[in-house]
């Protein structure tokens, strides 16, 4: 296969060359693109080293994959023109997200949703995809009504430019401009991404249009978004309404049967950002069982934001659609 990172310099695209470098990936050829300032730099894949190329003005030929990481709005204009030439694509932005013809993928939750996959794949918010992999196995167990989510969501979710402008923060100098609306050295801010005329910040309008599209079923979420001073690893506090009466052992058990995900069922080993950074799952801890509805199930989850949240995820995606022909 060749398979194209593009966007290759970026907090994700480093994650994707990063694991493109070790097996089973190395037996195939890796192109990694940027923008025009980023050409002739070099990147690591494992232990070979990249060039980085400028994105070509012509549509790269016999390129069997394309793993896009880029902003939306270059995204919106590259995806259709390589997806038109036959490439299949999976793309990391959010712009083709909620396009009825295109799949939204966790594979862990809607992997046979790629079956009807016309050459472009879209990969969720990295903090609706930790979600969708705790949520699903109880919506299986149990039936699905609600879910509430608070995001504790890490400063490199933001991408490289949030990370260099925290490092500015930390060290008093600035170098590059703040993205945040407020610093976010030694604070956390209830405002991720911009905000729409009744009051929702995109980060929560992700939660709420892309996890019921996952999941094929149309339940109402609701959801905070809070970006912390963290480097790596968003956290969740979660509260689900199923579709009975359960116990806490039986949530632990079905969540110990579930694939992708660890539970750590000693209240006092749940798992922090930096327990998961470099981990390729989700991780959850703090299961309670509401004590005058026991419908309520709360837990707290966490997961490494550029890899299940963007780098494995795609990657999962890609060997999964490599078995649809
Ligand atoms: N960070 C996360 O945890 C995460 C998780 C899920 C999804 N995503 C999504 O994944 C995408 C990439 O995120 P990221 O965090 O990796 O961002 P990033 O660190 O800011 O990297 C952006 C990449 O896009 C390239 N790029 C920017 N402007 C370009 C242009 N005009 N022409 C060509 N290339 C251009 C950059 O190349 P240069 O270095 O050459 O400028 C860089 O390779 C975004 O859509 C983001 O929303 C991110």
């Amino acid at each position: 296969m060749r398979i194209a990172v593009v966007g290759a310099t970026g907090l994700v695209g480093k994650t994707l060359l990063e694991l493109l470098g070790a097996e089973p990936w190395l037996e195939h050829e890796v192109v990694a693109y940027a923008s025009d300032g980023s050409q002739g730099k070099t990147l690591h894949r494992g232990t070979q080293k990249v060039t980085v190329q400028a994105i070509p003005e012509a549509i790269p030929e016999g390129m069997d994959y394309a793993l896009v990481a880029l902003p939306n709005s270059i995204a919106k204009t590259l995806v259709p023109a390589w997806r038109k030439a036959g490439i299949r694509i999976i793309d990391k932005s959010s712009a083709f997200r909620m396009d009825d013809d295109v799949p939204l993928v966790v594979p862990e939750v809607n992997v046979d949703t790629l079956e009807k996959a016309d050459h472009l794949v879209a990969t969720p918010n990295c903090s609706t995809t930790q979600l969708a992999v705790a949520v699903n196995p109880l919506r299986d167990a149990f039936g699905l009504v609600e879910v509430m989510v608070s995001s504790y969501q890490s400063v490199s979710g933001a991408g490289a430019g949030a990370m260099d402008a925290w490092s500015d923060q930390i060290q008093g100098i600035t170098t590059v401009e703040n993205p945040f609306p407020r610093p976010i050295e030694g604070n956390v801010i209830p405002m991720v991404g911009s905000v729409n005329n009744e009051g929702w910040f995109t980060e929560e309008v992700k939660f709420i249009e892309e996890l019921p599209k996952i999941l094929g079923q149309n339940i109402p979420v609701s959801a905070t978004a809070v970006r912390v001073p963290v480097a790596i690893g968003h956290g969740e506090a979660v509260e689900v309404k199923v579709g009975r009466e359960v116990t806490r052992d039986e949530v632990h058990r079905v969540f110990r049967d579930a694939p992708g995900l660890e539970v750590r069922e000693d209240p006092n080993a749940a798992p922090t950002p930096l327990d998961v950074a470099g981990r390729p799952d989700v991780v959850i801890g703090r299961v309670r069982i509401h004590p005058r509805d026991k419908s309520r199930i709360l837990f707290w989850v966490v997961a490494d934001n550029l890899r299940k949240g963007a780098a494995t995820n795609a990657l999962q995606i890609l060997e999964a659609w490599e078995k649809v022909k």
